[in-house]
Formats: C-alpha cells, sequence, structure tokens
C-alpha cells in the first residue's frame, strides 16, 4: 500500500460518496478523484423524495447536492450512468457495465442500500407498485397521487418504517386518503421506544392517516386500474396508488464477489472504514462498522454515511484520525413536526420534557435510570447538551430531565 495514493475511485451517487469527495479536496488532497454513479442524474440528497421533493415543493434543482459547476471547479471526474460490475482487487481496477477499467489506489464503496421488494407480487403488477429510492420512483408516485387514477385517492402504504411514514404525510398533504400498513406492533419501531411511536401514530391518526399495525398481507391483486390488498384476517382494501417502503437491502454484493468479508449483509470494515483488502475502503448503508465497544452494526442514516466519510478519508491520505465513534443521529419531518432521534432508541423509561401541546417535546431514553437516548419533536435547540447527557451516559434526577425550567445546558456543562 503505497503511503500517498495518486487515484481514488468512489462508487456510489448518495450523500456519503459526495461527503467522501468533499472531504477529500478540504483535506488538500490533490490527486484524481472519480465518482462512478450508476444514477444518470447528477448526485442528488434523498430525503426529500419522500417529503419535499414529493410534495413539489423543491425541485431537482434544489436537492443536488452540488452543481455541475462544484465537480469541475474541484476536478472531480463524474462517471454517470454506469454501473460498477466488478472489482479486479489484484489489479487495482474497478470494471463498468460497458466493460471500462478505472485503475484505482485506494477505492471507495459508497454504493450504498436498494430498496427491499415486496415478495409475491405478480410480475404484470409490478408497475403498479411503487418504492421511494430515486426521483423517477418519487415522480410516478407524485403524478399518481395528483392526476393519477382517481387522482390516487385511496393511498396505502406498505411499512410503517421512515419512508412509509414521511410519504404516508406527504400523500396525506397531497390530498389522499392514505391507510398505513405495518407488520409490527408499532411504527417506527427502528427509531423509537413504543410509546414515543404510539405518539407519533396519534399525530397521524389527527391528521387522518389510518395506521393499521400487526398486520399480515395475503395477496396483492389488480382491481380496476389498481390494486386491492387482501390481509391475512380476511378484510380486503383496495388502492389507487401502492407504494411500499419494507426497508433496504446493502449492495453489498459487488464487494463479497471481489472476496471481501461481509458482515451483518454488508461489507465489514474496520473503526477507519478499511475492507478486508486495505486498498479498498467502505462507507454508508453498506459498511458494517465496529463501535466503540467491539460490537458490529450498520446504520442507515444520513448523517452516519457524512461522517463516516470524514474518518475514512483522513484514513485513506494516511493522515492521523482517530477512529469513527459517532453517536447516532437521525432526523423526520411529519406535517409541521420536526423529529429527531439522538443515541439508543431503546428505553425502559421515558421521561417527558415539554409536551406536543405546548409546541415542543423532549423525551428522554433512560437505561438503568441514565440518559442513553432522547427523541425531540420540534425541540431541538438542545440538541449539544442532550447529546453530552447521552454521551455522559448521565444520571440525573428525573424531576430535573422534565423540569423545562432547568437549563439543559447546565446540567450538561456540569458533567464536564
Ligand atoms: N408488511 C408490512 N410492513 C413491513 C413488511 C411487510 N411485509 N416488511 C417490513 N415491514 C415494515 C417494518 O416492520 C418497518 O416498520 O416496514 C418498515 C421498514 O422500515 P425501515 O427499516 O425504516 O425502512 P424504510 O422505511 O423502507 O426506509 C428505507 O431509507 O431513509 C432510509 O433510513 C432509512 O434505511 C432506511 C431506508
Amino acid at each position: 500500500m503505497s503511503s500517498v495514493p495518486g487515484n481514488i475511485v468512489i462508487v456510489g451517487g448518495g450523500v456519503g460518496a459526495v461527503a467522501a469527495a468533499d472531504a477529500l479536496r478540504n483535506e488538500g488532497f490533490d490527486g484524481n478523484v472519480t465518482l462512478i454513479s450508476d444514477e444518470v442524474s447528477l448526485p442528488y440528497d434523498r430525503p426529500p423524495l419522500s417529503k419535499g421533493y414529493l410534495s413539489g415543493e423543491m425541485s431537482m434543482g434544489d436537492i443536488l447536492l452540488h452543481s455541475l459547476e462544484w465537480y469541475a471547479e474541484n476536478r472531480i471526474t463524474l462517471t454517470l450512468g454506469q454501473a460498477v460490475t466488478s472489482i479486479d482487487v489484484a489489479g487495482n481496477a474497478v470494471v463498468l457495465a460497458n466493460a471500462e477499467r478505472v485503475a484505482y489506489d485506494r477505492l471507495l464503496l459508497a454504493n450504498g442500500a436498494r430498496a427491499r421488494l415486496l415478495p409475491g407480487i405478480p410480475a404484470e403488477l409490478s408497475s403498479r407498485v411503487h418504492y421511494v429510492r430515486t426521483t423517477q420512483d418519487a415522480d410516478r408516485i407524485r403524478t399518481q397521487a395528483i392526476g393519477g387514477i382517481n387522482g390516487g385517492k385511496r393511498a396505502v402504504m406498505i411499512g410503517g418504517g421512515v419512508i412509509g411514514i414521511e410519504t404516508a404525510a406527504t400523500l396525506k398533504q397531497l390530498g389522499c386518503d392514505v391507510t398505513v400498513l405495518e407488520m409490527m406492533p408499532s411504527v417506527m419501531a427502528r427509531f423509537f421506544p413504543v410509546e414515543l411511536s404510539q405518539m407519533l401514530a396519534t399525530i397521524h391518526a389527527d391528521k387522518g392517516v389510518k395506521i393499521l399495525t400487526n398486520i399480515g398481507i395475503e395477496s396483492i391483486k389488480a382491481a380496476g386500474e389498481g390494486v386491492v390488498i387482501t390481509l391475512k384476517d380476511g378484510n380486503e382494501i383496495p388502492a389507487d396508488l401502492l407504494v411500499v417502503g419494507i426497508g433496504v437491502i446493502p449492495n453489498a454484493e459487488l464487494g463479497s464477489d471481489a472476496g471481501l468479508k461481509t458482515q451483518l449483509g454488508g461489507i465489514e470494515v474496520n473503526g477507519f472504514g478499511q475492507t478486508s483488502s486495505p486498498n479498498i475502503y467502505a462507507i454508508g448503508d453498506v459498511a458494517a462498522f465496529p463501535l466503540p465497544d467491539g460490537s458490529i452494526t450498520r446504520w442507515e442514516n444520513w448523517t452516519h454515511a457524512r461522517q463516516f466519510a470524514n474518518v475514512v478519508v483522513k484514513h485513506m491520505l494516511g493522515k492521523e484520525v482517530a477512529p469513527y465513534a459517532e453517536t447516532p443521529w437521525i432526523w423526520s419531518d411529519q406535517y409541521d413536526f420536526n423529529i429527531q432521534v439522538t443515541g439508543s432508541s431503546e428505553a425502559q423509561q421515558i421521561v417527558l420534557r415539554g409536551s406536543l401541546e405546548a409546541g415542543r417535546l423532549t423525551a428522554f431514553h433512560l437505561q438503568q435510570g441514565r440518559v442513553a437516548g432522547a427523541t425531540t419533536i420540534n425541540d431541538s435547540r438542545n440538541k449539544a447538551s442532550v447529546k453530552k447527557l447521552i454521551e455522559k451516559n448521565a444520571l440525573v434526577p428525573t424531576d430535573q430531565l422534565s423540569d423545562t425550567s432547568v437549563d439543559l445546558k447546565k446540567l450538561a456543562a456540569a458533567l464536564g
């Protein structure tokens, strides 16, 4: 492994890939950077696909991560609309769908994940089942919601995760009747303790979105120009517009086919993002990485992809850097609610500070009486203090956490 690379190749066109290109130039790397994405469009931000872009408030121009000029000014070579089909590890090159070879000194896999497809959909119905992964997906859903069959009037979301719940809120705002079908007992269970999932479900119910939990799907059949979904309990739910958000599958095959080690369905990396082949790194949804306690995890979120990119780039360039050790943080926008979750989503006890009625709410997630995580709803102003309480695993009397007259900054500062 040479100490100063000349050619760095990034595979992927999402936020992690672009954050890495940014970081390379910010760190003063002067060599060649090539970013290869199988999407034809310039790299764009995905979170708006279920929110502002879907609603029509944002355009493609609004969601681009950088303009075309930026890539030219920063000498980032863009290869768009080309999939990388294999990695020649011994030859230090990637091979594209058009058989072209691109040589690298360091390779970064930031090729993310793909939507998990709903099983059991007959091929002739596949055009009636939508996913939310690309701008084209969102364009099709929006067209259907505002002008398709019955104006997409009866919209059904399968999956009550982040995609399902955010898309449900947006489709409601576009005038659809919306039903969410979730197989677990509560929605967004990956992100929230159950009490907060229930609070979220109430927010949606108040807006008129129907959420059915613990459901099983028996079949989906064509009905007119739409579909009818038969549940295991025998209920039939007709839909003019059907959107599925049942999770993602990491695009790990590119790495695993090349012999890279895998973990948790992703590519195994160390705390610097380095795979089992030292010149190849991975970040974002596709990377399974170690936490400071040594356990292995894989996070699917925007902030993580960006933060890990900074560590990985420094390591690639041979700079001093500590292994990745971030506290997880995600956000979601639904109606007028900005929801943020920091730290662990699990809680033995929830302590509420403020209330939805009062317009601001922070819910502390306690484990063994200590602050392990927090959810804020329209209350991110104390973000730094809340993060510190979590990182210090603070043991604070619950009446102090819940008392809005107690200054969280002071509480956090007292932790040193
Ligand atoms: N029927 C109904 N619900 C299902 C089914 C099914 N067959 N299979 C899975 N689900 C539910 C899960 O219980 C979960 O609540 O779908 C939801 C999937 O939620 P997420 O894992 O959050 O995935 P999704 O909403 O598809 O988001 C995909 O985009 O923004 C990113 O971080 C996000 O990685 C996530 C990705």
